[in-house]
């Protein structure tokens, strides 16, 4: 099933003239290949669209990019699902293609992060197909969890979890047995106990580290491992319960020593390649955990992405996110958009507390300043922030998509953690006009608003004070001031309630969370604002819903 093109030399080490430590300060921006641009006009994203545009992410100023899966896979979760874990999806190219857009970006001083599928695979990877086809007793059966069901007859799954994405986690074969799957039916979850698993996953990583490939982000990161005897929770509607405990099936203990072992293959490799672990855990105290010097580098910090737009509350997880990290030496880091969530531009745009997954518009005009405030904070904390695609343009949320043309399985079980996540991937806007406004020379997977054309790029670029151009600043900024996004800490200094505003080095931010706009002393020269700053006499007037950078350099 893999496709048979290796990489013309391996190994190869990855930017040339690396800076240390290149990735505790990086800003890693979100490629999600479906939707960022589309190189042969089937609608649907690829490596060459991909590659196509790699010098707009340079211009960008972005340190590394994050690709989302590109990998052979019948696409049941997006890709999520791999069913061959060396080879290229037809959909997305080959890995000649691969190959080629590692060479590109490293041109470029871009890092390539690749995604890695470990909790899962797809059901039509060739051992999960064997393992169906050997029927009850094969030796495959023991790489994934099948148990044969409770009940007389073993009409019962064989215990109560129920699935991320909505219904019980198990799916029953003709044959009577059972099979785990966390995520949709079509993502039967591996066995770590079983040594196979585990060798598989070190070739595989191999495979890429020898493609070139900067580093990995590891997709589910604490569910490899399972209690043991795989026990009820003893409780219904348990998506209510993930993230805010320690489940039987989420964050335990064993998964670190998977983790130890990863990083001594990794530190095989020259070039300082790092891990980055998608770990939802009930605190950011656990998450510390994954980026222990002899683990992980870096995990997302979700606790911040789920934080409503409110002085009070980011100041708090912050300096909760600061402490976690400082006793394990890793960097925090930030995030306020990616593909699971409804973009920040809408989160903020509607009223707080609504949690990650929202379907209404809100006051789209609110949403989008506090955006753009938010980015602005974000990019003045110390360590390495996130960026999703699209968020550079302010896109919305697109929360009216027709059901017929939705994909995320999550919608169609109902009753999940997820369900509205196409909103966040409707492929971006590149020029003002055109098909499916420069994304490729037809249509786009997803509709886009009509109201995108004034957002593309092409409508942002040169143009003072858009999003674009604002992010670009904010960028070039980090670049030239070395006090942005180095160290540990953050200064706090007074400021009015609904106000944070920290020092750091040469350097102050100031949010104005509050509705209503607040006098600031300059604190410097005003480096950069994400609204329309007044300054008189030593004050400056900061609107409502607004970040400002100072600097005394
Ligand atoms: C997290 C990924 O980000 C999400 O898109 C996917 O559905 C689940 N993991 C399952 O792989």
């Amino acid at each position: 099933m893999s496709q048979q093109h290796q990489a013309a030399e391996a190994p190869r080490s990855a930017v040339a003239a690396p800076r240390r430590d290149w990735w505790r300060d990086a800003v890693i921006y979100q490629v999600y290949p479906r939707s960022f641009a589309d190189g042969d006009g089937d609608g649907m994203g690829d490596l060459k669209g991909i590659r196509s545009r790699l010098s707009y992410l340079r211009d960008l100023g972005v340190d590394a990019v994050w690709l989302s899966p590109f990998y052979a896979s019948p696409q049941a979760d997006a890709g999520y699902d791999v069913a061959d874990y060396r080879a290229v999806d037809p959909m997305f190219g080959t890995l000649l293609d691969a190959d080629a857009l590692i060479r590109d970006a490293h041109r470029l001083g871009l890092r390539v992060i690749v995604d890695l599928v470990p909790n899962h695979s797809s059901d039509q990877h060739e051992w999960f197909k064997r393992a169906v086809a050997e029927g009850p007793g094969s030796p495959l059966r023991e790489r994934y969890h099948f148990r044969p069901g409770r009940g007389r007859n073993g009409e019962l799954p064989p215990n109560d979890w129920e699935s991320i994405f909505g219904g019980p986690a198990w799916t029953r074969l003709p044959d009577g047995e059972w099979y785990l799957h966390l995520f949709a039916p079509e993502q039967p979850d591996f066995n770590w106990e079983h040594p196979a698993v585990g060798d598989e996953f070190r070739s595989i990583l191999r495979f890429w580290l020898d493609m070139g490939v900067d580093g990995f982000r590891i997709d589910v990161a604490h569910g490899l491992v399972k209690a043991e005897g795989l026990p009820d929770l003893g409780t219904r509607d348990q998506v209510r319960l993930l993230g805010n405990d320690v489940m039987p099936f989420f964050d335990q203990d064993g998964v670190h020593e998977i983790y130890r072992q990863w990083r001594r293959v990794l530190d095989e490799y020259a070039g300082e390649r790092v891990f980055v672990a998608e770990a939802w855990t009930p605190s950011v105290e656990r998450t510390a955990l994954y980026v222990r010097p002899d683990e992980l580098h870096q995990a997302f910090n979700f606790q911040y992405l789920s934080t409503d737009w409110d002085a009070a509350a980011l100041r708090a997880v912050i300096d909760r996110t600061l402490e976690a990290m400082r006793p394990v030496g890793a960097p925090a880091t930030w995030v306020l958009s990616n593909h699971d969530v409804t973009r920040h531009a809408t989160r903020f745009a509607n009223p707080p507390g609504l949690g990650t997954q929202i379907r209404t518009a809100g006051d789209r005009a609110l949403g989008l300043r506090r955006a753009r405030a938010a980015t602005l904070l974000m990019l003045a904390l110390p360590g390495s922030a996130y960026l999703y695609q699209g968020e550079e343009l302010g896109l919305p949320d697109v929360v009216d998509l027709p059901d017929e043309v939705r994909q995320d399985p999550a919608y169609f079980r109902g009753a999940g953690q997820d369900g509205f996540r196409d909103g966040c991937r409707v492929p971006i806007p590149w020029t003002r006009s055109g098909p499916s406004y420069g994304f490729g020379s037809k249509g786009s997977w997803l509709p886009q608003p009509a109201e995108w054309a004034e957002l593309s790029v092409e409508a942002q670029q040169g143009v003072p004070g858009s999003t674009l151009e604002m992010y670009r600043s904010a960028l070039a900024a980090r670049r030239a001031h070395p006090d942005l996004g180095a160290g540990d800490a953050v200064e706090w200094l007074r400021a009015p309630e609904g106000v944070l505003a920290f020092r750091r080095g040469g350097f102050v931010c100031v949010a104005n969370t509050t509705g209503e706009s607040v006098t600031s002393p300059a604190h410097g020269r005003v480096l950069l604002a994400s609204g329309e700053v007044t300054e008189a006499e030593g004050e400056v007037k900061v609107p409502s819903d607004t970040t400002v950078w100072f600097t005394t350099a």
